[in-house]
């Protein structure tokens, strides 16, 4: 069977592109979580790299703000032509999260409602590049759906029921290593993008602002020792 991850590049990245291009041209960095989220913590990157950039319009105002070198990784060639046009100063790549085509290690990473796509073969793969492009000490941005199960919805764009959205907290995967520290978490209603205490699980979406630090937050088991 074909994989998800196959089918956006060769159709839907498009088609979502395609749906989305004039809501991405009212774009308002003011309502953007991301944004609002690395600004409220002071995060000023000199690189950022986004995965899933689409046509790079998040990046280019970050590189507007803080004159970061900016990398957009996408599938969608509408996307990626699309930007190159309209953002030069970002730089659009085009590849998969589970093997991008960069070498080195930035700021901050950012992967905004990309993960619930990805074919689950290849979703510790995607979290292992991800994790090996942001350097340590670096910022990782995650915004998904919240729900407090792990939910399986099909994609309502296609009818053939092959591709499936999986909403999960992705956070929790890079937090349980051990290795990333959480910073800071926005929640908020999926339509609205405002935040809504009563929003149901499956149209609750959150944001996270996690710090990558390898070694720090180990306890040293020697202090146990003397004190037991
Ligand atoms: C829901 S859109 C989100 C776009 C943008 N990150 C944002 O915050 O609005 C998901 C984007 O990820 C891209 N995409 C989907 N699967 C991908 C994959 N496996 N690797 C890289 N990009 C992917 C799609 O083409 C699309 O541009």
């Amino acid at each position: 069977m074909e994989t998800q991850d196959n089918i956006f590049a060769r159709s839907e990245g498009d088609r979502w592109f395609e749906r989305n291009a004039g809501a991405l041209q009212r774009f308002n960095p003011a309502e953007d979580t991301p944004l609002k989220l690395m600004q409220f913590y002071g995060v000023n990157p000199r690189s950022v790299l986004e995965i899933g950039a689409a046509n790079g319009f998040r990046l280019a105002e970050i590189q507007r703000r803080s004159g970061a070198r900016a990398v957009g990784v996408e599938l969608s060639h509408q996307a990626i032509a699309d930007g190159r046009a309209r953002f030069p100063l970002v730089t659009l790549v085009r590849g998969a999260a589970n093997s991008v085509p960069l070498r080195e290690a930035f700021d901050v990473v950012i992967v905004n409602f990309v993960f619930h796509w990805i074919d689950r073969a290849h979703l510790l793969r995607s979290v292992a590049e991800t994790d090996r492009l942001l350097r340590d000490g670096g910022f990782l941005v995650i915004g998904d759906f919240y729900p407090s199960n792990h939910l399986q919805v099909p994609y309502h764009h296609l009818k053939t029921g092959s591709v499936l959205t999986f909403k999960q907290n992705y956070a929790e995967v890079f937090l349980s290593s051990g290795l990333y520290h959480p910073v800071g978490l926005m929640t908020a209603h999926h339509a609205s993008k405002k935040p809504d205490p009563e929003v149901t699980e499956d149209e609750r979406i959150g944001t996270w602002l996690l710090r990558k630090e390898l070694q720090r937050h180990y306890v040293n088991s020697e202090i146990n020792r003397n004190h037991g």
